[in-house]
């Protein structure tokens, strides 16, 4: 049998683009290539998304579109992993039939194997689903069950901490520090599909960031479903969110810590004063709100008020003012009025997020929303308030963005712009003609130079000149202008 050539599609979140980089790790442990061009596998991965059925879709159909091609090469296996994996398990078939390997998520450790067996038996898909959880949104309380997943976790955990650097940019890795969700909010797929909340041990975290810095990370972000919530319970003893970013943080050479995403039910005011006490975390917390509305937010299951999540940003900003705050959150959810919709857009113009991403309700199988609740707001509807949100947040965005102009700023570079400006002059590029307005102080393009890509300790994207190798640095750059989602700079000193 010919070796294994695989190539992987990734969908949705951070969580599962770290899973796609444990997938690719161990495939090539197992002493398969991983290719960058889909055509030239074998082996064709789909990293799945549940959360909105827009994403699914687009997986489905995607390897729906793949008939031909595996009609032409009867060898060719497609595996379908992930969150979408687990939520259809054995019922695939009837959706995708063109599925030979289905894997959730916290089974990935055994891909090489379950790949082998497809590829020996082409009769019926291999299939390798979590366990059931114990607890159901009609049962949230019966948690537990966490047990059953040791072994898959520990596997996990050891592919994650052999991994070698090579994330979302140079110099950036992203670490898992829990897995699955208790939280059951009523819209939401991840409890069913990523099980029950587990925290890895401190001292695995620890391992794995000090590798990752020994490769040359200088910026970690620590994931987690509802990443606050972390507990590791040893020898008698808890150690929280807070306890756990102080340790990382003593990695020498580490730059910038970031945890995401932050359930606001769980901020508290030792998480807090990590924006204060621990140099290395950065000035920017993703904390969704989800709605601006209390009944919204009640129907949501969120467990808060929206008094209280302004309670919760004034702690974090009260500590350290120039944190920048971006939020979630959903539009046209069941029953969300008018006037609840109002309650949203006076919440964004009271808490001046740097950044929030907008998505329409999407009802998922399985979930409390979805079972309970009548999807009752139209499309139409829900287009055109997803539309006013987005235009708040920008306008917003954008305002508090023209305050950066003329400080410099501290960027992390992560690699040349994916809208490439080289010669704004001559109009290549393709940033909707800012760049004009950009300053540029030297001939930048004749010096070879690229347009660059960082972010600021807020999270903040920085595009600006410079010589390609800064891809992984951080350099001080002048922010000379500003749109709703970019500062424009130019290096601070002349290199
Ligand atoms: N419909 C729309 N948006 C959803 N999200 C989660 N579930 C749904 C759903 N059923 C959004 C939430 C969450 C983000 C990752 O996706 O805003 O924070
Ligand atoms: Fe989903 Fe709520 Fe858990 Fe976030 S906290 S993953 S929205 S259930």
């Amino acid at each position: 049998m010919e070796p294994v050539r695989a190539h992987i599609t990734t969908y949705g979140c951070q969580m599962n683009r770290l899973d796609a980089e444990l997938v690719a790790e161990r495939l090539r442990a197992s002493g398969a290539r991983v290719v960058d061009d889909p055509a030239e596998a074998n082996v064709l991965l789909f990293v799945t998304c549940s959360v909105r059925a827009h994403a699914e879709d687009r997986a489905f159909s995607n390897i729906g579109a793949l008939k031909a091609r595996k009609r032409r090469e009867p060898g060719l296996v497609i595996g379908l992993l992930g969150c979408t994996a687990q939520q259809y398990g054995d019922r695939l078939r009837s959706r995708a039939p063109l599925v030979d390997v289905v894997c959730a998520p916290g089974r990935l450790a055994e891909l090489p194997q379950l790949i082998q067996a497809a590829r020996t038996n082409r009769a019926a898909p291999v299939v390798a689903l979590d366990p059931p959880r114990g607890a159901t949104h009609t049962q949230p309380d019966r948690v537990g069950g966490a047990e059953a997943f040791a072994a898959a976790d520990a596997a996990l955990d050891e592919v994650e901490t052999r991994r070698p650097l090579g994330g979302p940019s140079p110099g950036h890795a992203f670490v898992t520090v829990m897995r699955g969700c208790d939280n059951f909010c009523a819209y939401c797929v991840v409890p069913n599909v990523r099980g029950p909340e587990r925290s890895r041990t401190p001292s695995a975290v620890l391992e794995e960031v000090r590798r990752l810095v020994g490769q040359g990370a200088r910026q970690i972000t620590l994931l987690g479903q509802a990443v606050n919530k972390y507990a590791s319970r040893q020898d008698g003893r808890t150690c929280d969110l807070a306890g756990l970013i102080e340790k990382v943080a003593e990695t020498p050479n580490l730059a910038r810590l970031r945890f995401i995403t932050n359930h606001p039910r769980a901020m508290t005011e030792r998480l807090a004063a990590v924006f204060r006490n621990v140099p290395a975390v950065c000035p920017y917390l993703h904390m969704p709100a989800q709605s601006g509305s209390d009944a919204v937010l009640a129907r949501m299951k969120r467990a808060y008020t929206a008094s209280e999540y302004i309670d919760r940003v004034a702690m974090v900003r009260g500590v350290r003012p120039e944190v920048a705050v971006a939020s979630d959150f959903i539009v046209g959810f069941p029953g969300e009025t008018a006037e609840d919709f109002e309650a949203t857009l006076d919440l964004v113009r009271r808490m001046r997020f740097s950044h929030a991403f907008v998505f329409k309700y999407s009802p998922r199988p399985g979930t409390f929303a979805a079972e309970h609740y009548e999807d009752d707001v139209p499309m139409a509807e829900k287009r055109r308030r997803n539309q006013v949100l987005l235009d708040l947040v920008r306008k917003v965005a954008g305002q508090e963005n023209r305050r950066f102009i003329g400080r410099t700023v501290n960027v992390f570079v992560e690699g040349p712009s994916p809208h490439p400006n080289l010669h704004p002059e001559k109009g290549t590029g393709s940033f909707s003609g800012r760049m004009e307005k950009v300053p540029v102080p030297f001939s930048a393009a004749c010096r070879g130079w690229l347009q660059l890509r960082g972010r600021t300790p807020g999270n903040r994207i920085v595009v600006f000149d410079g010589p390609a190798d800064l891809a992984g640095a951080e350099v001080d750059v002048e922010v000379v202008d500003s749109s709703p989602l970019t500062l424009f700079a130019h290096l601070a000193q002349a290199m």
